[in-house]
């Protein structure tokens, strides 16, 4: 097997990004996403518009991933995709397009797990990031997801916690709709919050055994805080804006460095390797560099590879090319999947 020049084609299509990405080894020739805007009139993801949304974006997005890469179908060494975890409908049409497009190009099918692909973004080239070393720890934080994992080697991952309930993107998002900002508030709520006092208000941390988060109790005394608030006076919102947006960031932090902390402790790992949308978050990344003061090493990826995008499941996919790991073509989307299952 010539491994010098591998070229994969990955598809990632798992919630409501339909992205493609051509890979050249771990470096990333393209990486394209089309993020649907749809989903914005309802305050969050509508599964079947999404899975309708992939349909009409798979082709051409796939083709663009192609022609800026410079690569054709014919040099493609393997088609990889996102198998799961995440929505049935949404992970069915990348699956279906991946599987046709290697029998009808006689190459190697690989199949990803998404959780995985967040983590190996680390190991995408790139000359201005440094990558961790195994073992390490990653923290992916998004929309979807809120997972603890110590990853000891590229497939070799345990997950140390998780959420209960929501995921940390959907307590900024949620808190955003009560204060009546767009979807997705996430963003929103980082730039008003840069603004704010973190301490001008104060929100109970939830109390959940070990490693894992949940966030839906944050959520729920944010809403009758605002109530009790607005009550009194119906003008708090815009009066206080960046201040709750400040508390409300702050205590969100509080929870997530809190369990690091004891990740750490309890591993005696100290690089931190972070994922996933909410990885924008500024208050984060202050948080996470001052904790290099301690000895901790912090590793975030481009931003591009951060949020959910092909590159990720194309990276993923070149380790498993390298261990010949194909799939077969009865493999079927998995809306649930486990981190430890490649
Ligand atoms: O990884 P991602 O693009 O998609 C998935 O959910 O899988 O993450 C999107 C999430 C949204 O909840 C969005 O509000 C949040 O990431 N987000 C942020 C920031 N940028 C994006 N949350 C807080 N601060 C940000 N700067
Ligand atoms: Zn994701």
């Amino acid at each position: 097997m010539n491994t010098n020049n591998i070229f994969i084609l990955s598809i990632e299509s798992s919630c409501d990004d339909t992205s493609a990405a051509v890979l050249q080894n771990q470096k990333v020739l393209s990486n394209i996403t089309a993020s649907q805007k749809v989903h914005q009139l309802y305050g969050g993801v509508v599964p079947e518009l999404a899975s309708r949304a992939h349909e009409q974006n798979i082709v051409p997005v796939i083709q663009q991933a192609l022609e800026q890469s410079g690569i054709t179908k014919e040099q493609l060494s393997a088609i990889a995709f996102t198998r799961g975890p995440g929505l049935m409908g949404s992970l069915l049409v990348g699956t279906s397009f991946a599987k046709s497009l290697a029998l009808g190009l006689s190459i190697p099918l690989i199949e990803v797990n998404h959780m995985q692909g967040h983590i190996l973004a680390h190991f995408i080239e790139n000359e201005k990031h440094k990558r961790p070393t195994f073992p390490f720890l990653a923290l992916t934080i998004s929309g979807g997801h809120t997972q603890i994992i110590q990853v000891n080697d590229y497939f070799s991952m345990t997950l140390l916690g998780e959420t209960q309930d929501d995921a940390v993107g959907e307590a900024f998002d949620k808190t955003a709709k009560i204060l009546g900002l767009p979807y997705p508030g996430g963003p929103l709520i980082d730039l008003y919050a840069q603004q704010g006092n973190p301490t001008a208000f104060s929100f109970p941390k939830p109390n959940v055994e070990g490693l894992n988060f949940s966030f839906s109790g944050l959520k729920t005394s944010i809403l009758y805080f605002i109530q009790k608030k607005t009550q009194e006076n119906p003008t708090f919102i815009e009066e206080n804006l960046p201040d709750i947006c400040a508390s409300v960031q702050n205590t969100i932090i509080e929870i997530i460095m809190l369990k690091l902390r004891k990740a750490v402790a309890q591993t005696g790992i100290t690089q931190i390797a972070i994922g996933g949308g909410v990885s924008a978050n500024s208050g984060i990344r202050n948080a996470l560099n001052n904790e290099e003061k301690y000895g901790w090493t912090t590793f975030i990826p481009r931003f591009e590879y951060c949020t959910d995008n092909a590159a990720m499941i194309g990276i993923a996919a070149y380790f498993k090319y390298l261990q010949k790991d194909f799939a077969s073509m009865d493999i079927t989307a998995q809306a649930r999947m486990m981190i430890d299952k490649s």
